[in-house]
């Protein structure tokens, strides 16, 4: 059996030094190694040994089993490497080529308006307010002077929810009650932005969801004088220094006086066209001074505190800095029309 043994051996290692793949290996390591293989079988004759044999054969099995299990370790060790050379030789990367090109995103339309909006009133000391997008009657429409019953509430066509007395807020101005109940009794100077809803029939210069950004003062001094100079300012910063502002009187439950803005048009410089229907003006935003019920609402006495109030649309912003014709674009998503603004 020693014999047969080392013969054995010697076949196998043999055999190994001619093997060039892993697929060779494994076939060389099925037929020597194996369960059913060479070494194996002649294992299996152990047994069957007379006992002063048995001992050195059993020694012998095992240094072989060894020594080719380790001829087997190195020749798949040996055969990785060669495998990684051969890529790394064949499968070069060729670092010059061209990366592929990553697009930038950049800001919509609206995102833009509002942060140059936030931009203009941050530096006269306005610091941004949130308030919800879903609303109560109450804080819509009651606290801010419009009670059920009142024709006002027409101006603004409202789309409700399935829970009585809740709905989508019609415009950022309940945000002036929220405002003033957490700031009472501290001064006020904030701008309130954010999306409104309104059961509108679709236009070029209305949309059912728009952005609004609220304006709000409130102070022991504020006066209408504050109101027309915050606002010209904003509007010569919006649009250019030499741009005309006239304040046209309005009517708002909330606000009284109530106040509307145009600016001289800036399409034809306030000689009249299509944009200004050959007025020469285009209205900017509402405005006026916070109504006193109103105040009371927030928890000001108006005794004591006066305020302004306005609420201006960004998209409407946008269309005149930029010459955009009809507000359905905004939110239409199509590229051709948001790249422009890049
Ligand atoms: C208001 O909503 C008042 N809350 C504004 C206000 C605030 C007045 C504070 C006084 C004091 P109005 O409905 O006019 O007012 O809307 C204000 C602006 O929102 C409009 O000038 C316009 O720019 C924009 N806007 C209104 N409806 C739409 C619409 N359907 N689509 C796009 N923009 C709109």
């Amino acid at each position: 059996m020693l014999e047969q043994l080392q013969e054995l051996e010697a076949k196998a290692l043999e055999a190994l030094q001619g093997v060039g793949t892993t697929e060779a290996l494994e076939a060389w390591r099925i037929r020597y190694l194996g369960r059913k293989g060479e070494l194996t079988v002649i294992l299996r004759g152990l047994g069957s040994l007379p006992d002063a044999e048995r001992p050195a054969a059993g020694r012998e099995a095992n240094r072989v089993k060894t020594a080719l299990e380790q001829a087997f370790e190195q020749k798949a060790a040996a055969l990785e490497q060669q495998e990684m050379a051969r890529q790394l030789s064949e499968e070069r990367i060729d670092v010059t080529l061209p990366g592929r090109p990553v697009e930038p995103g950049h800001l919509h339309i609206s995102t833009r308006t509002l942060r140059e909006i936030y931009a203009i009133f941050a530096e006269m000391g306005f610091q941004v307010y949130e308030s919800p997008e879903v609303e109560t009657d109450v804080y819509n429409f009651q606290l801010l002077n419009i009670p059920p019953y009142h024709p006002a509430r027409d101006m603004w066509s409202t789309l409700h929810t399935t829970r009585e007395g809740v709905l989508l807020r019609t415009h950022t101005s309940p945000g002036q009650i929220h405002a003033m109940r957490e700031y009472y009794p501290q001064p006020i100077r904030i701008i309130l932005p954010g999306k409104c809803y309104r059961y509108e029939q679709v236009t070029a210069r209305h949309e059912s969801m728009f952005f609004q950004v609220e304006g709000l003062a409130v102070g022991k001094h504020v006066t209408m004088a504050d109101l027309k100079g915050v606002l010209t300012h904003f509007a010569r910063k919006m649009f250019g220094a030499e741009r005309k502002v006239r304040f046209r009187c309005s009517y708002f439950p909330f606000t009284e006086p109530s106040a509307e803005v145009d600016m001289d048009c800036i399409i034809c410089g306030g000689q009249g066209c299509r944009v200004c229907k050959n007025t020469g003006w285009v209205e900017i935003l509402g405005s006026g001074m916070v109504h006193p019920q109103v105040l009371r609402n927030g928890g000001y006495d108006p005794e004591v505190y006066s305020g302004f109030a306005f609420g201006m649309g960004p998209e409407r912003i946008a269309m005149l800095k930029h010459g955009i014709d009809d507000i359905r674009y905004f939110f239409a998503n199509d590229l051709r029309f948001l790249r422009q603004f890049a």
